[in-house]
């Protein structure tokens, strides 16, 4: 992974990430850390921004409900915060972590506050070496600063933001002046880690709420003869999701800037309807891009591709060229020059090999698809091996499951496989064989054979007259 942090090493600090938080304010069973933004829990996003920095060491304090752990990556640690006490409490319980790795600096970070970006850590990690600070607050100039710690300042400067930092006041402990403060508490810190461990022994919960602030280190520090500073960042590091509204919010300013990315990178993008791409999915350039278009995970697509109307794609690789039309694919890979849709389902464990046609009301899973090889309407090709030139009629089924286990079918090359063919695994089907409109293939057939299992046609003439089915007129 790439290092945003250009030339500041970090690599003798840590990261503590707040996340023991229950999601009350969301009206949710989850912890409102794992609520998503672009479909990636905001736990995911901090983790992933502080990875970009180069931090060797992370932990993330939770509560015991055992519900954020299996989101994170393994190398990650974690701590329990049993009760919420407050950010202050919460960081507290990582001093163990922060004393192992015995990192000099600390940076703290929240994990509802998905759109901090390594940038802006490596901003304020730079100021917070270069002030020689014990404490460095990320902060914001927001137009409404309803809800967030508000950053006090010295007065008398020309510049705001030239004063001296001397406390942070919460929403709930502000009073006529303070309230109007446009600079906020983005909710990141740096921190010398000494300092850290000193301060948070000493707070105290003397406040509106009867919480251990973390933010309360900083008049500690003012206070106490160590070095305070702030870092002005974008207003969006600030952006916490503390109710569905703002995590919608959260979402559209997300989505924005990813769509604006890829327009950067030679994505065609006509018209953002409905189109919504996950933060770590790659396009090639020229790929164009249709509305109502989900794009989700880790996907991948090549370039010169078009990918709409309608499609959602999860975990998916498509290749260079293809064509992906309202249909779905969850977990497959899609080579290069094939043709998807519309309507079909292309589920996990698929490889589609290069130039193969799939049509409409086609479902794939669990299956390789030879080179070339059509499979054009209203199909189910499971657990199977499909080989290179070969063509289904209509309405073919891979008979894959017996009502207890899942069998696999094998086609060689070139085979030609007739409309409604019904294929009972365990089945072998060999090169340029061929079956009969209907046949169900129930045993194995050589290569080059023909393959015809269907009852034979009777005909009965004048039969409907005879039993007067139908009176004639
Ligand atoms: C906090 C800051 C505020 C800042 C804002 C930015 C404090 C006291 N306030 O307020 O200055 O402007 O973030 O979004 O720090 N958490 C725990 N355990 C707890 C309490 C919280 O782990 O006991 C975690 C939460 O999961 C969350 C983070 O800490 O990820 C912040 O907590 P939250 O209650 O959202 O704080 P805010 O009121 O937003
Ligand atoms: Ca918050």
């Amino acid at each position: 992974m790439g290092t945003e942090s250009e030339g500041v090493q970090m690599t003798d600090a840590c990261a503590v990430i707040l996340a023991a938080g229950d999601g009350k304010r969301m009206k949710s069973a989850q912890p409102k850390v794992l609520c998503e933004v672009l479909f990636k829990p905001m736990i995911a996003w901090v983790v992933d921004s502080v990875d970009r920095c180069g931090v060797p060491h992370t932990c993330v304090v939770v509560n015991d409900s055992g519900k954020v752990e299996p989101v994170l990556p393994a190398r990650v640690k974690t701590a329990v915060q049993l009760e919420r006490r407050g950010t202050g409490h919460a960081t507290k319980m990582a001093a163990g972590f922060i004393r192992e790795c015995g990192a000099a600096d600390v940076m703290v970070l929240c994990g509802d506050a998905p759109l901090v970006t390594g940038e802006d850590l490596a901003k304020a990690y730079a100021l917070h070496k270069a002030e020689k600070n014990d404490v460095t607050v990320l902060s914001a100039v927001v137009d409404n600063s309803t809800g967030y710690g508000r950053i006090v300042r010295e007065d008398g400067h020309a510049r705001r933001e030239d004063g001296q930092v001397t406390a942070i006041v919460e929403e709930a402990d502000t009073d006529e002046t303070t309230r109007l403060i446009p600079e906020i508490n983005s909710g990141a810190f740096w921190f010398g880690a000494k300092f850290l461990l000193e301060a948070l022994d000493k707070l105290q919960p003397n406040n509106a709420q009867g919480e251990y602030y973390l933010t309360d280190t900083l008049a500690y520090a003012v206070n106490h003869g160590y070095r305070a500073g702030a870092c002005v960042v974008s207003p969006d590091a600030a952006l916490g999701a503390n109710s569905r509204k703002g995590l919608q919010q959260l979402n559209a300013i997300a989505r924005e800037r990813v769509l604006e990315k890829h327009l950067e990178n030679g994505v065609d993008i006509p018209f953002a309807d409905g189109i919504v791409i996950g933060v770590d999915v790659k396009i090639g350039p020229d790929t164009r891009i249709l509305p109502g278009t989900i794009l989700k995970g880790n996907t991948v697509i090549g370039a010169g591709c078009e990918i709409g109307p309608n499609s959602h794609i999860t975990d998916g690789v498509v290749k260079d060229g293809s064509q992906i039309i309202s249909s779905y694919i969850d977990s497959a890979v899609v080579e290069a020059n094939v043709k998807i849709g519309p309507m079909s389902n292309i589920r996990p464990d698929s490889h589609i090999m290069d130039g193969v046609k799939i049509g409409d009301f086609v479902e794939i899973k669990n299956s390789t698809i030879g080179e070339k090889t059509s499979v054009a309407h209203l199909t189910y090709v499971g657990d199977s091996d499909v080989g290179k030139g070969c063509n289904f009629g209509c309405g073919v089924v891979t008979v894959n499951y017996d009502g207890t286990n899942k069998h696999r079918t094998v086609i060689g090359d070139h085979a030609f496989i007739g409309c409604n063919t019904n294929l009972v695994a365990p089945v072998r089907v060999g090169n340029h064989a061929y079956s009969a409109a209907g046949t169900t293939i129930t045993e194995d057939v050589p290569d080059d054979a023909l393959v015809i299992g269907r009852a034979r046609q009777v005909v009965k003439e004048g039969w409907t007259v005879k039993t007067g089915k139908f009176r004639k007129k």
